[in-house]
């Protein structure tokens, strides 16, 4: 039976779509949480894996393990599948102290590990990424680039590891007006029948990605991945990096892009600093608003992207 109480913390459904549950924890959560973890910091993290999922314990048991399992439960259950999640307070006393960023990261790595174990991101050499974004850019995708809209896409296209969930983390922003977060939860696709039951759906499709991803292989898969014995579908879909082989690829791909940018079920989800988005990656896109031109525009962003344990440990079976 799912457990799905929560102490330490309270859950709310987004105004926006109540597929995704806002999460608050508690001041007093926070301030003990980082009080249990005072003799670690981000560099110990790095080097000594096992002490991430102390971290994660540490949390959890602020909560009487009640948040590892609705954590878990939430991205899990198709329907929902997200989870918005902030602190009620990030004031020096409540951190303990803490360095704000060194918070962050501690907090992220928590939580992906009361869900699963993320995957080495290649593009930093780390189970974690950080990134910048600014007003100018001259990165190789669309990452970075702050003045257009990032299309909306599942992560985790362009390698082998199973990419069960996505933590997207606001750590800093500084002088930024627009650039929300965009989501859309598959089932609110009003177009997915047509694609999902299309001859292409099922076949595969070369995958790759630019040189700053540090990714030196391409993958070959479908957009639409094997269903789960409910047959809904499940995703792994980004434009820029398919290479299609012809032009019914080409063409089917190129359609799945314009219907997706042009859905009205898609909504925009502002993020405050230290809070963050853990999603199933199979079931919800995402992508980025564009940003006003703003000459100090700065945010600091951090992500991770994993698998359920299950998955983790056969890292040789096929999404
Ligand atoms: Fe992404």
């Amino acid at each position: 039976m799912k457990n799905n109480q929560a102490i330490g913390f309270s859950v709310n459904p987004h105004p926006k779509n109540k597929r995704l549950s806002v999460i608050t924890l508690s001041s007093l959560t926070i301030t003990n949480f980082c009080k249990r973890i005072a003799a670690q910091n981000v560099q110990s993290i790095e080097y000594k894996p096992f002490l991430r999922f102390h971290v994660a314990n540490c949390l959890n048991k602020e909560t009487n393990n009640t948040l590892g399992d609705f954590l878990l439960n939430t991205v899990k259950d198709r329907k929902t599948g997200a989870v918005l999640l902030q602190c009620e307070s990030l004031e020096p006393d409540t951190l303990n102290n803490m360095d704000f960023i060194d918070f962050n990261i501690m907090l992220s790595t928590a939580i992906s590990h009361l869900i699963g174990v993320p995957n080495l991101d290649s593009m930093s050499g780390k189970f974690y990424a950080r990134f910048s974004v600014k007003n100018e850019d001259k990165s190789d995708s669309y990452l970075r680039q702050a003045h257009r809209r990032m299309e909306l896409h599942t992560d985790g296209t362009y390698v082998k590891e199973h990419t069960d969930w996505v933590i997207m983390q606001k750590m800093l922003e500084v002088d930024v007006e627009g650039g929300e977060s965009l989501l859309l939860h598959v089932d609110d696709w009003q177009d997915l029948d047509k694609f999902h039951n299309h001859e292409l759906a099922k076949e595969d499709i070369q995958w790759s990605s630019p040189p700053s991803k540090n990714v030196g292989y391409k993958t070959y898969h479908p957009v639409f991945l094997e269903e789960h014995s409910s047959g809904e579908a499940r995703m792994s879909f980004i434009d820029q990096f398919a290479e299609p082989f012809n032009i019914d690829q080409g063409l089917y791909l190129y359609e799945m892009g314009e219907s997706l940018e042009s859905e009205t079920n898609t909504f925009g989800v502002g993020l405050c600093e230290g809070s963050m988005l853990i999603i199933n990656n199979y079931c919800w896109l995402h992508g980025r608003d564009k940003f006003i031109a703003k000459k100090n525009l700065h945010r600091e962003l951090l992500r991770q992207r994993g698998a359920f344990i299950e998955n983790a440990l056969y890292e040789q079976k096929a999404v």
